[in-house]
C-alpha cells in the first residue's frame, strides 16, 4: 500500500477543565482514539489531537473561590483530564491547552489579521447582565426573566466589543455545504443547521469581551480579551503550528479529515469555524461528525443529580477495554444512547467474557491437554473449514466498509462475528470427540483454524480494545500481528508453542444493586 498522501487528522473538542468528568465526556475521546488507531493500523500517517479549553469567566470565578490564580487552578485540574485519558488508553499525538503560549500567540495573530483585513470590527455588544454573577445572558436563557444562575434581576447593558463579519460568509457557507454532502454528518444534523440556523440568516458574532480578564488579550486593544469561539476553535490549527515559525505539521495535516463533536456544539463547528477558515483563506475540514449524547435513566448525566461515578472507578472495576467496548459498541454513532452499569455488565458478559474470552481459554486449554500447547497445521480438513475461512478472511473488508461510514458498532460487531463463528465451529467439529476417536490430524487442524481465526480477530480488534488484542496475541505467541495479514488465512506460524495463559475476561456476577 502506498504511504504517500495517506495522512489523517482527527480531533476531539477541547474540554472545559473539570474535576468532574463523567462517562459522557469519555465517549467522544474513546471514539476518536479508536478511529485514530484504526487509521494507523491501515498505514495512514495519523495525527490525533485533544486538549483543554481553559479561558473564560467561569474559570476566573472558580479560581477566585478557591483562592488561587486562574492559571494555578487550570494547571492543577488539567492533570485530572490527562489521568483520565491515560486510564482509558487514549493515545493522542498532542494535548493542546489554550493557555499554552504558542496557542495564545496564534490566536492573537489570527485576531489581528482578521481585524486588519476588515473581517473584525469594533461595535457594541448589548445584552442582559447579571451584576453579581458578572454574566451576560440572552432573553431565552433567563428563567422567569431572572438570571439562570442566581435568580436575581438582570439589567440591559452594553459594552464595547469586536465583531466578526459572519454574515459576509453566509452565501459561501451555504454553497459549500450544498456542494460537499459529507461535510456535516449525520445528514440530520446538516438539515438542522441549514434550516434552523443558516437559512434564517447569520448575524455578526461578538468575539471579544471587556467584562472579564481571563482570556487571550487583544494585542491592539488591551481592555479586550478574545471571547470563546475564536480562542477555542483555533486550537485545531494552532496545535499544528499555523502562523508560527515551524508550520510543517500544519502543511502536512491541514485540512482536518474529521472533527468529532457532541451534538450541542455542531453549530459552532459547522457555522463559525468554516466562516473563520474562509476569512483566513484556508481549506475547510473534510468532515464534522456530530454524535449524540450518553444519557442515564432517560436524563442528562449531571453532577447535581449525582447519577454518575468517576469513569476511573469503572475502569478499575471492569478494565479499560470493557468501558471502551461499551462506548463503542452500545450506542449507534450519531444517536443518543443509554449508559448503565447493568447494560455494561451484560455486554461484558455476553461479548467479552463468553464470545471472546471463553473461546480463547477453552481453545488454549484443549491445545495444552491434547498437544502440549504446540500449534500444528495439517492437511486434514473438515467440512466446516471453508465456511469459517471465508467469513474470517472477508471481515477486514467488511469492517473497513463500516469504518468508512463511521458505523463503529457495526464494524465491531462484524469483527465479533469471527469469534462467534469460531464458537459455532467448535460445536460443529466437536474436538473432544475427535480426541476420543484418536483423529489427531483433524484435531490439530481444527485447533489451528480456531487460533488462526482468533489471531486475525485480535489484530482487527486492536484499535478498539488495545489491551485485549495485545494479550490475545501474546497468549497465542504469534509474531504475525500485521494488519496486512488479516485477509489471508494460514499465516499463523506452524509448530509454535503457546505462551502462559489465563482467562482474559472473567464473567461478572453481581447480586448487589449499585
Ligand atoms: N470547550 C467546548 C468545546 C470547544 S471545541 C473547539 C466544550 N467542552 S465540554 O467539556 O463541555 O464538552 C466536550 C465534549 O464532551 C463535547 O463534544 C460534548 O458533547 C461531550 N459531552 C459532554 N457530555 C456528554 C454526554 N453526556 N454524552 C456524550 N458526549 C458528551 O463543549
Amino acid at each position: 500500500m502506498e504511504k504517500e498522501n495517506k495522512k489523517y487528522y482527527v480531533t476531539t473538542p477541547i474540554y472545559y477543565p473539570s474535576a468532574n468528568f463523567h462517562i459522557g465526556h469519555c465517549y467522544t475521546t474513546v471514539i476518536a482514539d479508536s478511529i485514530a488507531r484504526y487509521k494507523k493500523l491501515l498505514g495512514y500517517d495519523v495525527y490525533f489531537l485533544t486538549g483543554s479549553d481553559e479561558h473564560g469567566l467561569k474559570i476566573q470565578k472558580k479560581a477566585l473561590e478557591n483562592g488561587v490564580t486562574p492559571q494555578e487552578y487550570v494547571d492543577e485540574i488539567i492533570l485530572n483530564a490527562k489521568d483520565l485519558w491515560k486510564s482509558l488508553n487514549i493515545n493522542y499525538d498532542k494535548f493542546i491547552r489554550t493557555t499554552d503560549s504558542y496557542h495564545i500567540e496564534t490566536v492573537q495573530k489570527i485576531f489581528k489579521k482578521l481585524y486588519d483585513q476588515g473581517d473584525i470590527y469594533k461595535g457594541e455588544y448589548k445584552g442582559l447582565y447579571c451584576t453579581p454573577c458578572e454574566s451576560f445572558w440572552t432573553e431565552t436563557q433567563l428563567i422567569d426573566g431572572k438570571c439562570p444562575d442566581c435568580g436575581r434581576d438582570v439589567s440591559e447593558v452594553s459594552e464595547e466589543a469586536y465583531f466578526f463579519r459572519l454574515s459576509k460568509y453566509q452565501d459561501r457557507l451555504v454553497e459549500y455545504i450544498n456542494s460537499h454532502p459529507d461535510f456535516i454528518q449525520p445528514v440530520s444534523r446538516k438539515n438542522e443547521m441549514m434550516n434552523n440556523f443558516i437559512k434564517p440568516g447569520l448575524e455578526d458574532l461578538c468575539v471579544s469581551r471587556t467584562s472579564f480578564s481571563w482570556g487571550i488579550p487583544v494585542t491592539f486593544d488591551s481592555k479586550h480579551v478574545v471571547y470563546v469561539w475564536i480562542d477555542a476553535l483555533s486550537n485545531y490549527i494552532s496545535a499544528l503550528g499555523y502562523l508560527s515559525e515551524d508550520d510543517s505539521l500544519f502543511k502536512k495535516f491541514w485540512p482536518a479529515d474529521l472533527h468529532i463533536v457532541g451534538k450541542e456544539i455542531v453549530r459552532f463547528h459547522t457555522i463559525i469555524w468554516p466562516c473563520l477558515l474562509m476569512a483566513l483563506d484556508l481549506p475547510l475540514p473534510k468532515q464534522i461528525f456530530g454524535h449524540g449524547w450518553l444519557i442515564i435513566n432517560g436524563g442528562k448525566i449531571s453532577k447535581s443529580l449525582g447519577n454518575y461515578r468517576d469513569p476511573r472507578e469503572y475502569v478499575k472495576e471492569y478494565g479499560a477495554d470493557a468501558i471502551r467496548y461499551y462506548l463503542l459498541r452500545e450506542v449507534p454513532f450519531g444517536s443518543d444512547g443509554v449508559f448503565s452499569e447493568e447494560l455494561l455488565i451484560s455486554r461484558y458478559n455476553t461479548d467479552l467474557a463468553n464470545t471472546i474470552g471463553n473461546l480463547l481459554n477453552r481453545t488454549l486449554s484443549m491445545l495444552t491437554k491434547y498437544f502440549n500447547g504446540v500449534i500444528e497445521k495439517t492437511d486434514a480438513n473438515t467440512d466446516f473449514d471453508a465456511d469459517l475461512i471465508e467469513l474470517v478472511t472477508c471481515t477486514n473488508k467488511k469492517a473497513n466498509d463500516y469504518m468508512d461510514k463511521l458505523e463503529i458498532p457495526e464494524a465491531l460487531d462484524s469483527i465479533l462475528s469471527i469469534f462467534r463463528r469460531c464458537n459455532k465451529y467448535i460445536d460443529e467439529t466437536t474436538p473432544w470427540i475427535l480426541a476420543k476417536e484418536g483423529k489427531n490430524a483433524e484435531l490439530k487442524n481444527v485447533l489451528y483454524n480456531i487460533l488462526e481465526s482468533i489471531r486475525i480477530g485480535a489484530i482487527l480488534l486492536s484499535p478498539f480494545l488495545p489491551d485485549t488484542s495485545k494479550e490475545i496475541l501474546r497468549q497465542i505467541n504469534t509474531k504475525e500481528t500485521n494488519y496486512q495479514t488479516t485477509n489471508t488465512f494460514g499465516l499463523l506460524e506452524n509448530g509454535i508453542s503457546i505462551a502462559d495463559y489465563k482467562p482474559i475476561f472473567m464473567r461478572i456476577v453481581k447480586t448487589d444493586e449499585k
